[in-house]
């Protein structure tokens, strides 16, 4: 059995875990910087790399402490790599060589969306390769075919804005606050979703992507008209999206297959998108799998099980690996066309 540290301060949350690869969770901590970014409706970067070196040297104290383990314990150190907020990703990154320097321990950099790809697989000893995952976060909206660790085929990604994004914006735009998703959720449970006529972007489309920015825009037209109630807004924008997953899905499955239908990333902790995708799941006859939302929106747990993944691999990275602002997880993949460009 072996040990792996993980750490993880791509974006908003400063999180440190100890995962074996057992599957066990052994320790885990997770520092929401939520109300330092509240005031400004967004992840404000400078602020967040502020907050992740402020926090992460006690975090990774705590969690030693908590599972009684020392860094000579560790079989290697795990940090997200990229991709992120830079400066973010650069005190996580940091930290992980200081540590593996320290302890003689390997180094393994990890690709933010591989600790989402992968995820379902720590919750669940049973999920094997390949499967179909939809991975939405608040940065990405993208089918991939799993195929492996490092076996990533994208199928579809967003030509605008990601799903996670959508949400937040839409949330932003009807006063709810940040972050949106959860709150949209809510809002949603008590509107009529389909009685705003919203736009399904894409929808039929030949191209295999993804486009929320027209149904973004859609809700502040409606929302700036006065017509119609936050709450059915919510409801039939959360619809909307939901017509749109679906329709993208359909389309990968005609030309794709898989045992699996998976869903990953911060999106998936939303139960109406989940219902939907386990009801597509079963037309398919195909099995349908989800991490617990603990597991969904960011964590260092995921980094720490794709470390757990890439060790059983044999497969380290050097200390000066350099972190990455982006970083695509099929680099085959060609360029969706950018937002405006006729198709
Ligand atoms: O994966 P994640 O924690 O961070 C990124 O890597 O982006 O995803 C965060 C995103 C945010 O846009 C948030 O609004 C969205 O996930 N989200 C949700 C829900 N919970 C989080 N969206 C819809 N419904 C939810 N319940
Ligand atoms: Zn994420």
């Amino acid at each position: 059995m072996s040990l792996v540290l993980g750490i993880e301060s791509s974006c908003d949350e400063t999180a440190v875990a100890l995962v074996d690869t057992g599957r066990v969770i052994r320790a885990e901590r997770i520092a929401s910087q939520i109300e330092e970014h509240a005031p400004y409706g967004g992840v404000v970067p400078e602020i967040a790399a502020r907050a992740h070196a402020e926090r992460i040297a006690p975090m990774l104290a705590d969690v030693m402490n908590d599972a009684g383990a020392s860094l000579a314990d560790c079989d290697a150190i795990a940090a997200t790599a990229g991709p992120g907020l830079i400066g973010g990703v650069m005190v996580g990154l940091v930290s992980a060589k200081a540590l593996a320097m320290a302890s003689d321990t390997p180094l393994l950099a990890i690709n933010h969306l591989e600790g989402h790809a992968l995820s379902p697989r720590l919750a669940d000893p049973t999920l094997e390769f390949p499967y179909m995952l939809l991975l939405v976060s608040g940065g990405h909206c993208q089918i991939l075919l799993v195929e492996g660790v490092g076996q990533y085929k994208r199928l579809a990604t967003t030509i605008d804005d990601a799903l996670g994004e959508a949400f937040d914006k839409s949330a932003k735009i009807m006063g709810l606050g940040y972050p949106g998703g959860p709150a949209v959720e809510k809002l949603a449970l008590q509107g009529d979703p389909q009685v705003v006529p919203l736009p399904r972007p894409l929808k039929g489309s030949k191209e295999p992507h993804f486009s929320f920015a027209g149904l973004k825009s859609a809700v502040s037209r409606v929302h700036q008209s006065g017509d119609h109630s936050n709450a059915d807004l919510a409801a039939s924008f959360q619809q909307a999206a939901i017509d749109c997953l679906l329709d993208r899905l359909r389309k990968a499955l005609s030309h794709h297959s898989a045992p699996a239908l998976v869903v990953a990333g911060g999106v998936a902790a939303n139960q109406a998108i989940r219902g939907a995708l386990e009801a597509l799941a079963t037309q398919h006859n195909m099995r349908f799998c989800a991490p617990p939302l603990a597991l969904c929106t960011d964590n260092a747990a995921m980094i720490a099980w794709a470390g757990c993944e890439r060790l059983a691999l044999g497969q380290f990275d050097a200390l000066d690996f350099a972190a990455r602002p982006r970083w695509p997880l099929d680099p085959q993949a060609q360029a969706a066309r950018g937002a405006g460009v006729k198709a």
